[in-house]
């Protein structure tokens, strides 16, 4: 497999083993010293063992900081901050899914500056409060094929005060560098490989439903789509196919590159249930996907008449779009039903509210009212279509 050297929209390695690059990346970067974060089921395998030992011989100086979880907190990142400040660390490698990728940008953007985590929350020009100069550099290594946190500019942290997921951002959070390796994949186990392969859907589809003029973006999304259709399946039922796992990890970069046009109702949701109920955010994506589409689709004729054919779908047009999509989670055994998740209707005022209130609900093709988002919850929550 060639090593292919991409500069769009960071520099992106990608390629069988392109992981074996990371000591040349960090001397590019003037790293000397990275803090590796890293999700803690990975550390000790086999691959990541190699990373360290590879970083060692080259004189380089590594920790490792682990203590966190899915769905990352705020106090997690305080805890990482401290790690990074103790061991004088003037980068970071961060290795892993989503949650791992955030986390890392998040301590990156924030360890040394004076302000909190929180006032860099995405609002207005929070942002530029930020010393742009004492934002550590990040190499980024996804291990999952999903979030594309890797070529993206914030990071979702929970605040658990809240309960609610933020959304932090800077520029310069945009990692330097990104290492595709579909290696660092093949031990994904299906059900994973399965919810982190839709959110990548998930990026890609919302973004190109999107209203907002971007046809780079766009034309991003589409052909990220006809990526997960071939090789989506592929992943999910042999993960050792590294063709199939690693078109994945670049469909996945190509969602979260697209979504810089939007997203909409289906993370809005997905963002607010994952706070609530600590659950797979991929997952959450994967089960909203169709009940959103039904929301959204008097508003998507034309361009799902342009999707189904870019797709080559066997039926036309929206209908063909969603019966892709509902065969593809049953093909991936993904749960149709919210309930299914351990979801009840108690909340349910409260958790349209604040979807309404999340900053992807922005991107939705139409503009969504809370009783709107209440009657998707619902019938997402009961596995009914709103055909
Ligand atoms: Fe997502």
């Amino acid at each position: 497999m060639t090593l292919l050297h991409w500069h769009y929209p960071t520099e992106i390695l990608v390629g069988e083993n392109a992981s074996s690059q990371l000591v040349s990346v960090c001397q590019t970067s003037s790293i000397q010293r990275p803090l590796f974060v890293i999700d803690s089921s990975l550390a000790n395998t086999q691959a990541i063992q190699s990373i360290l030992t590879a970083c060692e011989e080259a004189s380089l100086t590594t920790d490792i900081f682990d203590s966190f979880e899915g769905n990352p907190t705020g106090e997690q990142v305080e805890s990482g901050n401290t790690a990074f400040l103790e061991g004088k660390h003037d980068g970071i490698i961060a290795i892993g899914g989503g949650s791992s990728l955030d986390i890392g940008k998040a301590i990156a953007l924030v360890a040394q500056q004076k302000q909190s985590l929180w006032e860099f929350e995405d609002i207005g020009d929070n942002w530029k409060q930020a010393d742009s100069t004492l934002i550590a550099p990040v190499i980024a290594l996804p291990t999952t094929a999903g979030t594309g946190s890797e070529v993206g500019r914030a990071s979702v942290i929970t605040d658990t005060q809240s309960q609610c997921k933020r959304i932090i951002f800077h520029p310069k959070m945009l990692p330097t560098h990104v290492i595709l390796d579909p290696t660092l994949t093949v031990d994904l186990p299906a059900h994973l490989t399965a919810a982190t392969g839709l959110d990548a859907l998930s990026h890609n589809l919302e973004a190109y439903c999107s209203p907002s003029y971007h046809p780079m973006a766009e034309a991003i999304a589409i052909e990220g789509m006809r990526l997960i259709k071939l090789y989506l399946p592929i992943a999910y039922t042999d993960g050792t196919n590294l063709q199939a796992r690693t078109q994945m990890l670049i469909a996945s970069s190509m969602g979260a590159t697209a979504f810089q046009k939007g997203l909409g109702a289906m993370h809005a949701l997905a963002h607010t249930l994952g706070a609530r109920y600590n659950l797979h955010h991929g997952l959450l994506n994967a089960v909203l996907m169709p009940y959103v589409l039904c929301a959204n689709r008097h508003y998507l004729h034309e361009k799902m008449q342009r999707l189904s054919h870019y797709l080559e779908l066997e039926k036309e047009g929206f209908d063909g779009v969603l019966e892709w999509v509902l065969g593809l989670r049953k093909q991936l055994h993904v749960p149709h039903s919210l309930s299914e998740l351990g979801i009840n209707n108690q909340e349910q005022e409260v958790i349209a509210s604040q979807a309404l209130k999340d900053a992807a609900a922005s991107g939705n093709p139409i503009h969504l009212s809370q009783e709107q988002y209440q009657a998707v919850f619902n019938f997402a929550l009961n596995g009914k279509l709103d055909l």
